[in-house]
Formats: C-alpha cells, sequence, structure tokens
C-alpha cells in the first residue's frame, strides 16, 4: 500500500486519539502529508513525531473546531506546508450522552457546532480550493450506525440525529461536487474502542459486548482498510456512499 498516496495532502480531524489517530498513521503510511487538527497540541506533536520517525510527513494543527473562524486559517497552513489539500476526514467528534430532556443549550450548541456545521464547513473549503486549482479530491466523513439504529437506552438522540445529517450531507454534497471530481463517502462504524466508547462502557459494563454475535469491539485498524479504499484512485466512480462498518452488530 505504501506510496499510494504520495503527492497526496491530507487533514485528519480529531488526529489526538480513537479512530482519527490510526486514519492520519493510515494515510502517512501510505505516503500522504497529513495535516493533524484537535484541542490536544501534545498529543498532535507527538504523533507527528511519529509519523515521521516512520518515515511520513505531518503537522501538528492544534484547533477547537467549533471556531467556525478557525477554518480558513487552517487550510493556509495547510497548504502553504504541502499543497492543496486533496483529502480531508471528518472525524472529530463529541456525543451528547444523555437523554434528550437533560442537555443543556451549551451541549446541544456544542454537539452540532462540532459534529456537523465542522465537518461541513470544513467540506465547503476543501471544496472551494480544490474547485480553484482544478484538482480532484476525496472527503470521507464519519458517521455511525446510530444514524441507523436506535433503541430506548441509547441516550444519544441527538448525536444519532446529526449523525443521519451527515449521511445526507454527504449524499447532497458528492452530487454536488461529482462535476468537479470531488467524491464525497462516509463511513458508519459500529462499536470501536476509542475514548468516546471507554466512558459508554465504563457506565454500562463490559457486558454490551455479549450483545454482539462475534462478542468483540472494533479496534481502530479494522476501518484501515475502508479509509485505504474511499481515498484509492482507483475509486474515482464511488461517490455519495456510506460503509458500514460494524461487524454485524447492530440488526438491519
Ligand atoms: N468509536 C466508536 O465506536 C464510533 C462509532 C460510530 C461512530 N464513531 C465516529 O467516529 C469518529 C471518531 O470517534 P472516536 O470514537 O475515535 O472519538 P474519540 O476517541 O472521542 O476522539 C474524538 C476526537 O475528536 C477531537 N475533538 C473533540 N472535540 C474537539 C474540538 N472541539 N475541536 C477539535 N477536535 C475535537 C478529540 O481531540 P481533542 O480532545 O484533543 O480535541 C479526539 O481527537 C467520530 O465522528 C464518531 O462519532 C465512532
Amino acid at each position: 500500500m505504501s506510496g499510494m498516496l504520495t503527492g497526496r495532502v491530507a487533514i485528519v480531524t480529531g488526529a489526538s486519539a480513537g479512530l482519527g489517530r490510526r486514519f492520519a498513521v493510515t494515510l502517512a503510511a501510505a505516503g500522504a502529508a497529513v495535516v493533524l487538527v484537535a484541542r490536544r497540541e501534545d498529543e498532535l506533536v507527538a504523533l507527528a513525531a511519529e509519523i515521521e520517525t516512520a518515515g511520513g510527513r505531518a503537522l501538528a494543527c492544534p484547533i477547537d473546531l467549533t471556531d467556525a473562524s478557525a477554518v480558513e486559517p487552517l487550510f493556509d497552513a495547510a497548504e502553504r506546508w504541502a499543497g492543496t489539500v486533496d483529502i480531508l476526514v471528518n472525524n472529530a467528534a463529541i456525543a451528547d450522552a444523555d437523554y434528550a430532556t437533560r442537555l443543556s443549550l451549551e451541549t446541544i450548541d456544542r454537539v452540532i457546532a462540532l459534529d456537523f456545521r465542522a465537518p461541513f464547513l470544513l467540506g465547503v473549503e476543501a471544496a472551494r480550493r480544490l474547485i480553484a486549482a482544478g484538482a480532484p479530491g476525496r472527503i470521507v466523513n464519519l458517521s455511525s450506525v446510530g444514524a441507523f439504529h436506535y433503541a430506548p437506552t441509547s441516550a444519544a438522540a441527538l448525536y444519532c440525529a446529526v449523525k443521519a445529517g451527515i449521511l445526507r450531507m454527504t449524499e447532497t454534497l458528492a452530487i454536488e461536487w461529482a462535476r468537479y471530481g470531488i467524491n464525497v463517502n462516509a463511513i458508519a462504524p459500529g462499536m470501536f474502542m476509542s475514548e468516546m466508547t471507554a466512558g459508554f462502557i465504563d457506565r454500562v459494563g463490559d457486558k454490551v459486548r455479549e450483545r454482539f454475535p462475534r462478542g468483540r469491539f472494533g479496534q481502530p485498524a479494522d476501518l484501515d482498510s475502508t479509509l485505504l479504499y474511499l481515498v484509492d484512485p482507483r475509486s474515482h466512480f464511488v461517490t455519495g456512499t456510506c460503509i458500514t462498518v460494524d461487524d454485524a452488530q447492530t440488526s438491519r
């Protein structure tokens, strides 16, 4: 796989932890120069060093993505560093982690700002610059199986609604930007081990695993092949779709 993405420039949001950290390592290993975005600067700097030690290229960009004014300067910095961004992985998100009636207005606004507005703004900024440069690009949005499935005890109504919105955003932007060679796709993971799910497992206990037919959570590396498929130049006909990767954890 090494070299498949040589010359490509990627932004990965939420690269300080969980799935995003792994996405950044995977893209860098395939040859992309990777811009690492999240709030925790120490984690990003450590990851950039790890990627560079392994022979890759990475730039740490500590940013709070609920701040819309951070988006343009992020793309400016990425462009100065490595050129036009042609891969965007919209991965950063937070869960509401409570029943809808208990959510504060502040939590509601924060979930929408990070999980929906930020991916939209980042996608639009990426597309504007790709269109101006006459270059093709790939956008991969992280949705969730929660976009399709909801249980009485899920306690994530807003998060799941927003993740369903991410799916529709993926479809509409794919149609709008197809003529420019910009492909927009989504991944809907089942339950994977990460900081986000560690909190959930602490609350409900590890027994949630027993509900799954294979009795296991995903590991971030289990998404490597899906991400690489979606950014592979040979997947140029694949756009506006969502790949569920959940080990059959959820019903159909
Ligand atoms: N893990 C799963 O089972 C699962 C299942 C379905 C969907 N997903 C989706 O997969 C994606 C990754 O989830 P994950 O489980 O890896 O989450 P995670 O471990 O909680 O990591 C979230 C990432 O987002 C960053 N982040 C949080 N707030 C931010 C902000 N205001 N500005 C910038 N970055 C921010 C965090 O870094 P900082 O704290 O350093 O900012 C961290 O790097 C999310 O879109 C999630 O909805 C995950």
